[in-house]
């Protein structure tokens, strides 16, 4: 049986089947979604809050606590959509305010420009560009930082597991 699932801000409605996880949802949506950690709940790139309906998930797994632990956005209704899979009815996901960081393609297209929302940090949610702030050429290098120490921070993870 299918189960409903509404997305905000979009203000969309998808239907997935039962069991099915909430990324596959999202991703329905051509939402741009890194996962990093391919589906395994080991980064945060899929990390969502959940305004309603959250006793229509499977609850927490340790994994999953364990990561959602780093990230400075976490809230008592945070989840990993790769790790929450849908039992029930009257889910509605929101998707974190911003913009993370994998998803600027061409980084240096930006320098000069306004982030037009406020860039994240993918691994902690740390806001590394205000929406409204000039984007300049040491901001860029900051935010390839980022990514270096996203794929270091992964690694390190992988290999503990
Ligand atoms: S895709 Fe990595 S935690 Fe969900």
């Amino acid at each position: 049986m299918a189960k409903i699932i509404r997305l905000d801000p979009l203000g969309t409605e998808t239907a997935i089947k039962t069991n099915d996880n909430l990324l596959s949802a999202l991703l329905k949506h051509e939402l741009n979604i890194l996962q990093e950690c391919g589906g395994r709940g080991m980064c945060s790139t899929c990390h969502v809050y959940i305004k309603e309906g959250m006793e229509s998930l499977t609850p927490l797994n340790r994994r999953e606590k364990r990561t959602l632990e780093v990230i400075t956005t976490c809230k008592p209704n945070s989840r990993l959509a790769c790790q929450a899979r849908v039992i029930g009815d009257g889910v509605v996901v929101e998707l974190p305010p911003g913009m993370y960081l994998h998803q600027i393609d061409d980084i240096e297209s930006l320098i000069g420009k306004r982030a037009q929302e406020d860039i994240l940090h993918p691994i902690n949610g740390k806001v590394l560009v205000e929406k409204g702030k000039l984007i300049t050429r040491s901001m860029i290098v900051q935010l390839k930082d980022t990514k270096v120490e996203v794929s270091r921070y992964l690694s390190q993870v992988t290999d503990a597991v």
